[in-house]
């Protein structure tokens, strides 16, 4: 029998109505050709639920996603809808309840793509960026004391636990010793926070001693910012807490082009929850609905989907076509400087990679 995946299915809004629908059809390529089947379930969850109902999804919303091996999302957010709405509506509680404790994204000059960096060629720049996704300087723990008077003041305090900071560090190790540069940068900015970083810092120099194969650095994260635009060609793996890995997986994806290409994943590598795969960009109300909206982001998520369920050549296949395309003069949208729609280009990809 084949393998099967149940996939649950959230286009969201906006263009994420657009370029879900592509992202499955070149899912759909990939299963008829390395012989798998995708199950999927749609849910319609939106700012338009939202407006409907008072909630971006039911009450039960989790449970129903809880059935699924992977969440497959296009994007969340509409004017009319304060963001803060939408992203603690949905995306939030899935990062949280799934303890999806890795924010994972690749950052890759493809081919024939132009990074806003000079002079860049795609060897130069290819890096992952591993964020922590649950705890450190995001945490709710912290007040305001004496409101409105001159004595008001307000704490936030961050949360480095051993085992969020050795989850994480593990992840990306094991990430790191995959891959041929079999490198790994740590952020930190320990000189400045004294307790939580040193002891980041730490847990990233412990762990390191079980991967002797890995070679390992750290940078504080301000040099670090400008080490990604001066010299992306250092990194391989790039780990980092929830704040700093926040800054460098919006900074890693400009360096290597449009943000219509940038994929992401949202993972719980242990599978005891489902895993998110979703793409950097938003919900671009600004071409919503007129069919140019780039859907490679969408695409190479679902390839991060395939590779997270197991299917690694038929990842590798969706990475190949979308570098096959791009470097061979295929149908781009106009954020890459072409013409065509999203739907000619996800037709073309699917052809690439059915066809094998
Ligand atoms: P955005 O990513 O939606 O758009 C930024 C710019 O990039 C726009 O000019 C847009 O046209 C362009 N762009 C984005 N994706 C593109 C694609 N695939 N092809 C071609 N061009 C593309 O960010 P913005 O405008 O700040 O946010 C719009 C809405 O999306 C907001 O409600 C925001 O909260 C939400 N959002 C949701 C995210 C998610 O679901 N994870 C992530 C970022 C924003
Ligand atoms: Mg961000």
């Amino acid at each position: 029998m084949a393998r099967k995946h149940r996939i649950a299915v959230v286009p969201g809004d906006g263009i994420g109505k657009e370029t879900t629908p592509e992202g499955l059809r070149v899912l759909d390529a990939a299963a008829r050709r390395f012989g798998f089947e995708l199950e999927l379930t749609h849910y319609d969850w939106s700012c338009e639920t939202y407006a409907k109902t008072g909630k971006m999804m039911p009450d039960d919303g989790l449970d129903q996603l809880r059935q699924s091996d992977a969440v497959f999302l296009g994007a969340v957010g509409w004017p009319g809808v304060p963001d803060n709405v939408s992203l603690w509506g949905l995306l939030i509680p899935m990062r949280r309840d799934f303890d999806q404790y890795i924010s994972l994204r690749p950052c890759r000059l493809m081919p024939g793509v132009r990074s806003p960096l000079a002079n860049r060629t795609p060897a130069e720049i290819d890096f992952v960026v591993v964020r922590e996704n649950t705890e450190g300087e995001y945490s709710s723990s912290g007040g305001r004391m004496f409101r409105g008077t001159e004595r008001e003041f307000v704490t936030q305090e961050s949360v480095f636990t051993r085992t969020g900071c050795d989850r994480v560090m593990k992840y990306a190790f094991e990430l790191a010793m995959k891959r041929p540069r079999k490198k790994l940068t740590s952020a930190t900015k320990s000189n400045g926070i004294t307790f939580t970083m040193p002891y980041w810092d730490e847990r990233f120099a412990e762990m390191a001693k079980a991967y002797p194969e890995i070679s390992t650095d750290q940078f504080h994260i301000d040099i670090l910012c400008a080490h990604f635009v001066q010299h992306p060609d250092w990194f391989d793996v790039v780990v980092a807490s929830n704040l700093f890995g926040d800054i460098l997986s919006d900074l890693g994806p400009a360096v290597a082009g449009s943000i219509g290409i940038a994929p992401s994943a949202n993972i719980n590598p242990e599978r005891k929850h489902p895993s998110m795969f979703e793409p950097v960009h938003g919900s671009a109300p600004d071409i919503a609905g007129k069919g140019v909206a780039n859907p490679i982001a969408q695409i190479w998520s679902g390839a991060l989907m395939l590779e997270h369920l197991g299917e690694h050549e038929a990842a590798a296949a969706v990475t190949d076509a979308i570098e096959s395309l791009l470097s061979e003069g295929g149908p781009r949208t106009r954020d890459l400087g072409g013409n065509a729609g999203t739907l000619e280009v996800g037709k073309a990809l699917a052809e690439v990679v059915g066809r094998g």
